[in-house]
């Protein structure tokens, strides 16, 4: 064992320790993210010639009864919806999110809504005064809802508070980077520090049967920030995330030790704070600029909901050497390869053009199956053709140009049926079964199909 160092160098990044400091990290292979801490480098029962002798463990069957977790709700459906069905008690979740997106304020609706139902709540916030939170919840309406409240940062504190009283069922720690130890002496925020302070929190949580809510902060690049090993202890990491410039803010799971991660709960920023949206594709589609060329609508699926976006495309012939490719809320690697594929198998070139592409509303889409809305929007604008406004259109494009089958056909078709739309242009392969509805649909093979479509 080596001797615990007095001074000791902790990747900010993936939490390696090193004693001397270097420019770049050894195990993460990151610049500048070995940072100075005085703490002991050994993790606490490391010397194993201390060990106890050890006992001897019942194994168990992979058959054999184990309950459902018990959950409860939150009181906000979309919230529910995101975490599988509810709050399991015991469980630690992370939620993290550019600053100013509406964390503190779902949050503070989170515990208020626990405590209406009569739940204990108790929300620690590091970053603002108490008449900061104060101030919020005047302004959510929420000021006569039970919720505890206290401004610390002094995770002894905290445990001695949470120690003390009734057991809470909600613990909200807003956030996790503004608390520390005093036993520690890093600055609050580093690894070891934020290490210390989740693990206390989660001990303590799990012990207790109450729920732990975590916000993170996110760096630059949107990650959470802090060591990776914070995402592996809690059960669930959730990211709160929009466009600034919109009202709609997106909840995505992306670890959930209770339930699947492909749901998304969406929400709006009203002047009352966050409302549920139960309908994302009326919103979405709300204030579609129909009729002019460039735009076509796309039927998404996320997790188990349908969702009707408008994406748009702006082909305009270019003055630079390098035309210009810029996308908003779609991944530039796809649009590179559509307009490839539209290039090498359809003979359509836009090797002089800029192209732009934005999905409407600040959401941001995933699904290869809007390859094919995609290329309808460029192609539209290119020929400034407008498309016909009652088409919707999705699948997904290979390299050879086929239109591949999209997974949820017909719950795509129900969904734009039932917001009046009349067409749908979707691939010619793929079964619509269950989806007995009244929209006509244009079944294409090729994307070859959609060119001479749009040119006719
Ligand atoms: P906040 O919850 O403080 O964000 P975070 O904790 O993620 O940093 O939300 C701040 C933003 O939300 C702020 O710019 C104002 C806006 N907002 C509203 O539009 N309506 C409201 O009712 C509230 C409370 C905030
Ligand atoms: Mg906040």
């Amino acid at each position: 064992m080596a001797k615990a160092a007095k001074h000791s160098y902790v990747c900010q990044s993936c939490g390696a320790v090193a004693a001397r400091w270097a420019g770049k990290c050894a195990s993460y292979n990151e610049w500048n993210t070995l940072l100075e801490e005085n703490t002991p480098i050994a993790a606490p029962g490391t010397g194993l010639a201390k060990s106890s002798k050890g006992r001897v463990i019942t194994l168990e069957s992979l058959t054999g009864s184990t309950k459902e977790e018990p959950r409860f709700s939150t009181g906000i459906n979309e919230l529910d919806r995101v975490t599988g069905g509810g709050i399991v008690p015991g469980s630690a979740m992370l939620i993290g999110g550019e600053p100013g997106i509406g964390k503190s304020t779902l949050l503070l609706q989170l515990a208020a809504s626990l405590g209406s139902a009569g739940r204990r709540a108790i929300y620690f916030t590091g970053e603002e005064a108490t008449a900061q939170v104060r101030m919020r919840a005047k302004r959510l309406g929420l000021s006569d809802a039970p919720v505890a409240l206290a401004a610390e940062t002094n995770l002894s504190n905290i445990m001695a508070t949470l120690g003390n009283g009734k057991r809470p069922d909600l613990i909200v720690i807003d956030s996790i980077q503004t608390l520390w130890a005093d036993a520690l002496d890093a600055a609050p925020g580093t690894v070891s520090q934020v290490r210390a302070a989740t693990q206390a929190l989660i001990r303590y949580a799990k012990s207790a049967g109450s729920a732990l809510l975590l916000v993170g902060h996110v760096t630059k690049d949107g990650n959470i920030a802090g060591p990776k090993v914070i995402e592996h202890m809690v059960d669930t990491v959730l990211y709160f995330e929009g466009d600034r410039g919109h009202p709609f803010r997106i909840l995505r799971a992306v670890k959930n030790r209770f339930g699947a991660t492909d749901e998304i709960g969406v929400f709006e920023m009203v002047s009352a704070g966050l409302r549920e949206v139960a309908n994302p594709s009326e919103l979405f589609l709300g204030d579609r600029d129909s009729g002019s060329p460039g735009t076509a609508v796309f039927a998404g699926v996320e997790g188990t909901r349908p969702l009707l976006v408008e994406i748009q495309a702006l082909v305009a012939p270019s003055a630079l050497g390098t035309p210009r490719r810029a996308v908003v809320g779609w991944d530039s690697n796809r649009l590179s390869m559509l307009l490839a594929v539209l290039d090498a198998r359809c003979g359509v070139s836009l090797a002089q053009h800029d192209v732009y592409l934005n999905v409407a509303g600040g959401l941001k889409i995933t699904e290869p199956a809007a390859d094919l809305a995609a290329s309808a929007a460029l192609l539209s604008s290119f020929s400034g053709v407008a498309l016909p406004v009652q088409h919707v259109y999705f699948g997904e494009i290979s390299l050879s140009g086929a239109v591949r089958a999209a997974a949820h056909m017909a719950t795509r078709l129900k969904e734009a049926q039932k917001l009046g739309f009349e067409r749908a242009v979707i691939p010619a392969a793929g079964d619509v079964d269950g989806g007995e509805s009244t929209l006509k649909t244009t079944r294409i093979a090729h994307l070859k199909d959609l060119v001479s479509g749009a040119q006719a």
